[in-house]
């Protein structure tokens, strides 16, 4: 069996790993290796009622001993340790859920639902780097993907609703401890005025009472339009990889269709949501697109464009914890023929990080 080597098994997205992992019997076939930054010779996780001891996850000949290897320990990690096994030869895959190898060229961005076929090709080709895309990016194309594939995208303007745990474990329990410390303080003024709650709330979202440290300002009952780093022309990093990740999973980096928005980060814990404006290259009827959509995958689910599926299914209430990428109010904008207004929910740990990670572990083996 082939040795695999995991690290970063503890954060979020390496949770959810493990936990996919397990349930579709993954261990089974592989012989799995738990690598840590800081706790080598600790136990490990429990899998299959198996402990097993960590390895140093620095120690360079240790890692090369892997015929494979998943990554969810972060962009730097992947920086500093990628390069010191190409220098001792090592022809093992790489699979990585950061963003650091993501635009390389001997790396491919991985959805495979989408782009199999350029996944079989690089294997075909001798690369050996593979890492999952952004969540946003890879939520849109588990949602619309069929789209793309028809051909009929000439561009897409995205304006995304984006999670917490798009931050990481801490960001999540900054939102849900905001949300405790407005809850308590809303509690006894419910019965009250409704403007003195609101005047009371407003305070304390606008003093230093909530804690923030991960989000810079308070999440709960508001919003941050602004995600990552900033990049050129005053977008975000968030907002450029929509452009740049989506064409390059579709293999049209060299041609690519044009893609921008605004990012913002929203209350919602683990779920990101995208409202899209597709500008068709063609006038395509709506019943014709309906079901592209429907029938793209078995992870995506048309939600029909009336109140009650909306509000039922085209959230992330709906999506969270499930591997469906819901889809609707899809219709013809008033702009003209060609224009498509989409909303798509979809969960950002799922097929937004772990789920195309264990796939090609799947597809390497
Ligand atoms: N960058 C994403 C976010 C997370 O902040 O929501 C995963 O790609």
């Amino acid at each position: 069996m082939k040795k695999v080597g995991i690290i970063g098994w503890r954060g979020m997205v390496g949770s959810v790993l493990l936990e996919r992992m397990e349930s579709e019997g993954d261990f089974a076939k592989i012989d799995p290796y738990f690598f840590s930054t800081s706790q080598a010779g600790q136990v490990g996780p429990l899998i299959y009622n198996a402990t097993h001891t960590l390895k140093d996850a620095n120690n360079i000949s240790e890692l090369a001993d892997m015929d494979i290897i998943i990554s969810c320990q972060g962009g730097d990690y992947t920086k500093q340790v990628r390069p010191e096994l190409e220098k001792v030869n090592w022809r093992g895959f790489w699979i990585d859920a950061a963003s650091a190898k993501r635009m390389d060229d001997d790396s491919l961005i991985i959805l495979d639902p989408v782009n199999r076929d350029i996944i079989d090709k690089a294997l075909n080709d001798g690369i050996k780097n593979f890492v999952g895309g952004n969540c946003t990016v890879s939520l849109m194309l588990m949602g619309i993907g069929s789209l793309f594939q028809e051909g009929l995208v000439e561009w897409m303007s995205t304006m995304s609703y984006q999670a917490a745990s798009g931050g990481g474990a801490r960001h999540m329990k900054e939102l849900l401890t905001q949300m405790e410390v407005i809850g308590n303080m809303a509690k006894p003024l419910m019965d009250g005025p409704i403007l003195q709650l609101d005047q009371n709330i407003s305070n304390l979202l606008k003093s230093n009472e909530l804690e923030s440290d991960c989000f810079g300002v308070p999440l709960a009952l508001n919003l941050i339009p602004w995600i990552d780093s900033g990049v050129e022309d005053g977008q975000t990093r968030e907002e450029w990889k929509a452009f740049s990740e989506t064409n390059k999973i579709l293999g049209r980096s060299k041609n690519p269709i044009p893609i921008d928005g605004t990012c913002v980060r929203v209350g919602a814990l683990r779920s990101h949501s995208q409202a899209l404006t597709v500008k068709l290259n063609k006038s395509v009827d709506l019943k014709t697109i309906e079901d592209m959509i429907r029938n793209f995958s078995e992870y995506t689910e048309f939600v029909e464009n009336t109140p009650e599926a909306t509000r039922e299914k085209l959230n992330p209430r709906y999506v969270s914890g499930t591997l469906k990428t819901t889809v609707g109010r899809v219709r013809k904008m008033h702009m003209g023929d060609e224009y498509l207004n989409i909303f798509t929910s979809g969960d950002q740990l799922l097929w937004g990080a772990a789920e195309p990670l264990r796939r090609m572990l799947n597809i390497v083996l």
